[in-house]
């Protein structure tokens, strides 16, 4: 098959189209650095044309109303425009309804631009990644102390396994029309205090104290009330945060991405 990725060149694209390619389908990278931007829409037809899937994984923490929102329409006006039934499969968030955080809210308003396309697709929303737990573990530390939003646990997931979840959606029986697919997670959810003790191990380190902020405001509170965690009728899967933890570099440098 011939699949397009958006943000093929990202965390997350870039391991489903290693994942495509070893099950051996075409797949195409697209992004700004591919001559493709979502933002405008050039280049969205040409490389779109022929294909049989997409999945759309780009991303803008700082414009996701017009990469992951527009982007998604644009994916879904230019799909129509080539009389092309391709399957969009589309990653979202666990909890992205639930917390009053703008880039949440631009996911949820990218779910319903997909589901208003007209065109077949899936969305498959995730919990967040092992990275981004140990980024919250890291980031946060000064000195012996970190810093926890209330009592907020967190249950993430293993990139290479929702990267796996993408490609299965993607190579799969298409739906005639929009659908849900079941919320991945990982197997563990975690506090702040659990995080900041593995991490600290991994590092060879004290565990820091942690120091919770109340959750005054409502963002805050969604987080610390348990809205990213996942329901009960998610899919569990992937490594743990443990397992993946032992396969990073000490010390665990404090970045957003993965750097395995
Ligand atoms: N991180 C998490 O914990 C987590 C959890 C659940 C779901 N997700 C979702 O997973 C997805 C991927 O996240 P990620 O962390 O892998 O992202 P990432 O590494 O930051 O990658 C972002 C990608 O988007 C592309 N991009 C940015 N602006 C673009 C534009 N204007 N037009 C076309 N492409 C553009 C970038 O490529 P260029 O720079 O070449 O344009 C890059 O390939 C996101 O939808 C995110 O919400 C993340």
């Amino acid at each position: 098959m011939r699949i397009v990725v958006t943000g093929g060149s990202g965390d997350l694209g870039g391991r489903v189209v290693r994942e495509l390619m070893s099950r051996g389908h075409a797949a195409v990278p697209a992004s700004r650095r591919s001559g493709v931007d979502l933002s405008t829409g050039d280049g969205l037809d040409a490389v779109l044309d022929g294909a049989d899937a997409v999945i759309h994984a780009a991303t803008s923490q700082s414009k996701p109303q017009s990469v992951e929102v527009a982007g998604a329409r644009r994916i879904g006006d230019s799909l129509r425009r080539l009389g092309s039934t391709a399957h969009v499969v589309s990653i979202s968030i666990v909890g992205s309804d639930r917390v009053p955080y703008a880039y949440y809210r631009a996911k949820v308003d990218a779910e319903q631009a997909l589901e208003q396309a007209g065109v077949p697709a899936t969305v498959v929303r995730a919990t967040q990644f092992h990275s981004l737990a140990a980024f919250f573990g890291t980031a946060g530390r000064v000195g012996p102390v970190t810093f926890s939003i209330g009592h907020m646990r967190i249950q993430p997931v293993d990139i290479d396994w929702v990267a796996q979840r993408l490609a299965d959606h993607a190579t799969g029986p298409a739906p005639s029309a929009f659908r849900w697919a079941t919320d991945l997670a990982g197997p563990t959810a975690y506090t702040a205090d659990d995080l900041a003790e593995r991490l600290a191990k991994h590092d060879g380190r004290t565990t820091p104290r942690i120091l919770r902020i109340p959750p005054v405001l409502p963002v805050m509170r969604g987080f610390a009330e348990g809205g990213i965690l996942p329901g009960p009728e998610a899919e569990i899967g992937g490594r743990t945060f443990e397992d993946w933890l032992g396969d990073q570099p000490t010390p665990m440098p404090r970045r957003f991405h993965s750097p395995t």
